[in-house]
């Protein structure tokens, strides 16, 4: 049975912008919430992210997709302001939100033709871009190189400042009195067949890539979550390497991005990522594959070539094989999941969690959300 929304205790397994969200949402309809985590809230990959809100470069045209993530990207796109601004509001924080656009450029016909596609594809969803010549493109961001060949201009893809958004929810949530921050492990154990932790009446698992290997006591011995969901073994990991310099002049103050290098200017550094690398779950960067991240950068816009660098380092994408996340009710009794964002997390945030409420609080799924449930992989692992 669906427990009062006014009443409810929900435990929250993984820190990080999903679990953070969520946790946002269920207070703000009147849930209480236990947020567990062994590591420093916020400190995985929503902060090794480049805070990309991008449905239509990384969404819109993506080989092998889920056909229906274009739509759930757009609709977390259209919650984003309203999100960005509660949160700034209360936490008193500036998030480095912009709703777009970005630009995404071509130096050779290849890259044209790509954007062609993808404007194309933008198209088919009724969707506007605008493609430019170089003129425009120098008049919009003089940081971009003279050898660029035109742009698209992508009104729906903006930016956010990853860190300072997780920061953010860290301290609203810190300050609320229906949150607990728990940096012990989940006293999760399985009573009877139901999945419980004592004073809880459910639990949402949203431990990234982890979230399958989260530990269940059952008979005085600990499992991994996926003997109860094999869904959750869907969940793999793709690493991405990235490296930030510091804002200088010259340097751009835009979204850019080309092939698989964006350029993500944040008030305080620009990022640039990212690698796309399957199965990588170590969290040490690769100097060559920085020079080169770097280099790639520097043919977008020459003058990143001289910018001091700042930080460099690797994170982990926690991904499914179609991209998209598992959003919903898992197989085991008083469990629902939300985690495999792929490259999208940070953007899909806000309709996850309004997603993940809705059917925890509400008991309600609506039709784009029931897309997204995990018993879409239940023939790949019965
Ligand atoms: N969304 C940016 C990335 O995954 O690299």
């Amino acid at each position: 049975m669906t427990p009062n929304p006014r009443s409810a205790h929900v435990a929250i397994l993984g820190a990080g912008i999903i679990g953070l969200a969520c946790a946002w949402e269920l207070v703000q309809r009147g849930a209480h919430v236990t947020i567990y985590d062994t590591q420093t809230p916020g400190r995985g990959a929503s902060w090794a992210a480049a805070g990309m809100l991008a449905p239509a470069f990384e969404a819109a045209a993506e080989d092998g997709a889920h056909p229906r993530l274009f739509d759930l990207c757009m609709e977390s796109a259209a919650l984003w302001p309203a999100f960005a601004a509660s949160v700034s509001q209360a936490s008193g924080r500036d998030l480095g939100f912009s709703p777009g656009p970005s630009l995404a450029l071509a130096f050779d016909g290849a890259e044209a033709a790509g954007l062609h596609r993808l404007s194309a594809a933008l198209t088919r969803h009724g969707v506007e871009s605008e493609m430019l010549l170089p003129e425009a493109v120098w008049d919009i961001e003089p940081a971009v190189s003279r050898g660029v060949h035109g742009a698209l201009r992508l009104p729906t893809d903006g930016q956010v400042d990853n860190r300072a958004i997780v920061s953010a929810l860290i301290a609203a949530l810190g300050e609320h009195e229906a949150v607990r921050f728990v940096t012990v492990p989940a006293p999760l154990e399985d009573r009877d067949g139901r999945l419980c932790i004592e004073g809880h009446d459910m639990i949402l698992a949203a431990a990234g890539w982890n979230t399958a290997a989260i530990k269940v006591r059952q008979n005085g011995e600990d499992f991994s979550l996926v003997n109860w969901d094999t869904a959750l073994d869907e969940i793999d990991c793709y690493g991405g390497q990235m490296l930030s310099v510091a804002r200088e002049p010259g340097l751009p103050t835009m979204t850019l991005r080309c092939g698989a290098i964006y350029i993500a200017p944040k008030p305080d550094r620009v990022i640039i990522g990212a690698t796309m690398e399957p199965g990588r779950a170590t969290l040490e960067p690769d100097e060559d594959t920085i020079a080169e991240l770097r280099a790639e950068a520097a043919r977008l816009c020459p003058a990143i070539a001289y910018a001091p660098e700042l930080e460099t380092w690797a994170g982990v994408r926690p991904g499914t094989l179609d991209h998209a996340p598992l959003l919903g009710k898992t197989r085991a009794d008083g469990l629902f999941v939300a985690s495999g964002h792929y490259r999208n997390g940070i953007l899909l945030a806000p309709v996850t969690a309004k997603i993940m409420v809705d059917a925890m609080l509400d008991g309600k799924t609506s039709e784009l959300a029931a897309a997204f449930s995990p018993a879409r992989f239940a023939a790949a692992t019965a």
